[in-house]
């Protein structure tokens, strides 16, 4: 079963739409297997956005994401990479469809609200930057047989 790490991001935390994003994402069917609230440090930030480094948005994004709490989750299903993102929307808000996170909430591409991993292979980096295994629950929902 694929994992992948969804952040709400600062913007979305202080904009109240912690709730809107995880109903969204619980709506789709994939499972939610863990969860926190959380400040990122200076040193995660460079971890977790470490393949951008020297980009132009680099710095501005590593000042983002550190100011204020995130809240981390990761979720669970067959292909949740792909699903999340298709979820999320196109990382410019401005070019995201209606019906996506980003399409109906945001309007700024630093200020998108959500992030998920690009790829199963940055999830599984991801995944372990922001969760100890611990933190990661197994156990069974009522409604899989309805889903799956
Ligand atoms: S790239 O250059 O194609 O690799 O960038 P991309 O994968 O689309 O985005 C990587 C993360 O950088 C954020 N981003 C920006 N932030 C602020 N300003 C600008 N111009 C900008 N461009 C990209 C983007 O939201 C991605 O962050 P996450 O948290 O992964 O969504």
């Amino acid at each position: 079963m694929e994992r992948t790490l969804v952040l709400v991001k600062p913007d979305g935390v202080q904009r109240g739409m912690v709730g809107e994003i995880i109903s969204r994402l619980e709506r789709r069917g994939i499972k939610l297997v863990a969860l926190k609230m959380m400040l990122v440090d200076q040193a995660l930030a460079h971890r977790h956005y470490g393949e951008h480094e020297g980009k132009p948005f680099f710095q501005g994004l590593v000042d983002f994401i550190t100011s204020s709490p995130l809240v981390a989750m990761i979720w669970e299903a067959d292909d949740v990479v792909e699903i999340v993102r298709g979820t999320m929307g196109q990382t410019n808000p401005k070019n995201a469809a209606p019906g996506t996170i980003r399409g109906d909430l945001g309007v700024n591409i630093g200020r998108n609200l959500v992030h998920g991993s690009d790829s199963p292979e940055s999830a599984q980096r991801e995944v372990a930057l922001f969760f100890k295994e611990g933190e990661i629950l197994d156990y069974n929902r009522n409604n899989d047989p309805w889903i799956t």
